[in-house]
């Protein structure tokens, strides 16, 4: 097994440094007519109405009105290269909850110099800190948050180099992972976890999980464990989240493909299986070999397995021994997040992103309205899922994915639910992170991260990626985000407008499109946009994941970073760096909008306490408790 160093890679460039696919010789296609950033941005749809109408580029060009009219209480900061947090003058951090940090008296003890025991394993904080929620719950305040995947030469003994040699190594790893639910609580000295909370739990790699909705019980879900279909052990790969109405947790499962491996490298698949695991990266060899100790991600003896991975899983935080519920009615692929809002009349819509290049971007609409009190049960699965196509006229359409559209049935849809959205035409995007829909405006925008392979080659399912209206650079470094205003200001509505947010670039490095929009500046330099949420008062908070060596492309850039722009001006401005080697990701703010709680998720050197680099949440006030957001 190979022993990369899996703390300064993002889990995508990991599985494809270690298991690249194969290059596609025969498309070569090369994109004849860059988009030149002024031109571009010209023909950018412009939202709003009197001054408010000029798209982001535009408007920037008025930088002194913008800088007037600022709605950021803070100055911004400079780029950093160091390996300390940073927030601007009159705001402050504190550390809330670092990996392997107990949630139970009993898990007191916990060393970190060996990565820890097995048996305390699923008594602390998990590893790689991501997506999150808060919850408020008869006075008391709860945070969901995720534990996306292991930083293997972290979490093992340093003997081993990461290399996981037992059946106890995978267990750790499996119970590392997955979501906590826990406890906090604000007093003199800051926020703190309470100790041995009722609501304190652990969900992990074995946790059991109902499968619900139109996929349930399918032949493609059954296993010999579970031969009902409906019945599945963990959760994994928990990158991004999402919060119902009706104050649930949604934890998306991303790469889940990463586990599963094959002990027999002859093993035969059914056509459908075989093309199941193709789509979605599932190869011989796992990342962190699950299926050499444990059989149940051995896919030559379960080959099932994998399809009941991939999905959205619902938690209840406010029950601790609820079983949590993975909803198939929002189909399988690498989910980023889950962004949920209401229709008009009430429909919950859940907007996702793929995050893999050149897959797709999908929104759910429930077929019954929530409303206080209504039955819960059915309302993630009882509806209709749809794939983006995003036109060059800056308008767009939500494509049903049924059987007339795809020539799949309803249940292999949800189960291959990107060769579904193949079928129907959907337009490949620049691998769809987060989505974020605004609470004051009928808007939503996404994070397409990068993706080296635009206009390089297909995705894994054939389909072309030459570039499009809204991810027009090829092999693009530096990513975008997209924005979107649904017909007849509703969400459920099928037809959209459109615009480009900001072009992520570098205009002190490059003078073509790889410069940016024109509100990109010296000032606010960044690249990969990943993490996104909008505040109640309509700021869009953007957290990076990419490259933070600051030099040559991204020169200027610094670690990754927090900024938050404002919608209407297009204007976007420095909020915090983060320690070298880390990502910035997952973003929620306490009940009463006095804190923001960030997740610093695979940190290098020794953030942040001088030993183990620890991914850590960090509370962020203002200084005079002033609101945050
Ligand atoms: Fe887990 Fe696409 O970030
Ligand atoms: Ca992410
Ligand atoms: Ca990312």
């Amino acid at each position: 097994m190979t022993n990369p160093d899996r703390t300064t890679l993002s889990a995508d460039d990991w599985d494809e440094l270690h298991f690249p696919r194969p290059e596609e010789n025969d498309f070569d296609r090369v994109v004849e007519s860059a988009i030149s950033r002024r031109g571009f941005l010209a023909g950018v749809v412009a939202f709003g109405s009197g001054a408010a109408a000029m798209g982001a580029g535009l408007m920037s060009s008025t930088s002194a009105q913008a800088a007037e009219a600022s709605r950021f209480a803070f100055t911004p900061i400079p780029a950093q290269t160091d390996g300390n947090v940073h927030v601007p003058e009159g705001y402050e951090w504190k550390m809330l909850m670092r990996w392997g940090d107990p949630l139970f008296s009993e898990a007191d003890g916990y060393d970190l110099t060996d990565g820890g025991s097995v048996e305390n394993s699923d008594k602390v904080f998990g590893e790689n800190t991501d997506g999150m929620e808060t919850f408020s719950f008869q006075g008391h305040e709860l945070i969901a948050i995720n534990h996306e995947y292991p930083n293997r030469k972290i979490n093992l003994p340093a003997a081993q180099e990461g290399v996981p040699a037992s059946a106890d190594d995978v267990l750790k790893f499996q119970n590392i992972q997955g979501v906590t639910v826990m406890e906090i609580k604000e007093g003199p000295d800051g926020w703190s976890v309470v100790m041995d909370s009722p609501f304190n739990r652990r969900i992990h790699h074995n946790t059991p999980m109902k499968i619900v909705g139109p996929a349930a019980g399918h032949d493609l879900m059954k296993t010999k464990d579970d031969p009902t279909g409906t019945a599945s052990l963990g959760t994994m790969n928990n990158c991004g989240s999402g919060k119902t109405p009706w104050g649930t947790y949604l934890t998306c499962e991303e790469n889940f493909n990463g586990y599963f491996g094959s002990s027999d490298e002859n093993a035969s698949y059914e056509p459908k299986v075989a093309d199941g695991m193709k789509r979605y990266g599932i190869k011989d060899e796992s990342w962190n070999g699950y299926e050499l100790f444990d059989p149940r991600f051995d896919t030559s003896k379960n080959p099932n397995e994998p399809h009941r991975a991939g999905w959205i899983v619902e938690i209840d935080p406010t029950k601790p021994d609820s079983t949590p519920v993975k909803h198939t009615g929002l189909g399988r692929f690498k989910h980023e997040n889950a962004e949920v809002t209401l229709a008009t009349d009430g429909r919950v819509v859940v907007y996702m992103g793929d995050d893999e290049r050149g897959e797709y971007l999908y929104k759910f609409v429930s077929n019954a309205a929530y409303a206080p009190g209504v039955d819960t049960e059915n309302l993630l699965n009882d509806g209709t899922l749809y794939v983006a196509k995003f036109n060059d006229d800056m308008s767009g359409e939500w494509l049903p994915l049924t059987p007339e559209t795809t020539g799949m049935d309803a249940a292999e849809i949800l189960i291959f639910t990107r060769m579904a959205a193949s079928a129907a035409g959907g337009t490949t995007m620049d691998r769809p992170e987060w989505v974020a829909s605004s609470p004051v405006a009928v808007e939503a925008y996404c994070c397409l991260t990068n993706n080296k392979n635009r206009g390089v080659k297909p995705n894994a399912g054939g389909d072309d990626t030459s570039p499009n209206a809204p991810n027009p650079r090829e092999a693009n470094k530096y990513g975008q985000i997209v924005r979107w205003r649904p017909a007849d200001e509703d969400h459920a509505a099928t037809g959209f407008d459109w615009d480009l947010y900001v072009m992520a670039g570098n205009p002190t490095v490059h003078t073509d499109d790889r410069a940016g929009s024109a509100n990109v500046n010296e000032g606010n330099l960044f690249n990969s946009p990943d993490g996104m949420a909008i505040d109640s008062t309509g700021l869009v908070w953007i957290q990076t994941d990419g490259n933070d060596d600051n030099e040559e492309d991204f020169a200027g850039n610094g670690n990754n970073q927090m900024l938050v722009g404002d919608p209407v001006t297009g204007e976007i401005v420095r909020f915090m760096t983060g320690p070298n080697g880390c990502e910035v990701t997952g973003l929620a703010w306490s009940t009463d909008l006095r804190t923001m709680f960030v997740g610093i998720q695979h940190p290098g050197g020794n953030w942040p306490d001088g030993g183990t680099p620890r991914s850590s949440v960090i509370a962020i006030k203002r200084s005079d408790n002033g609101l945050v957001g």
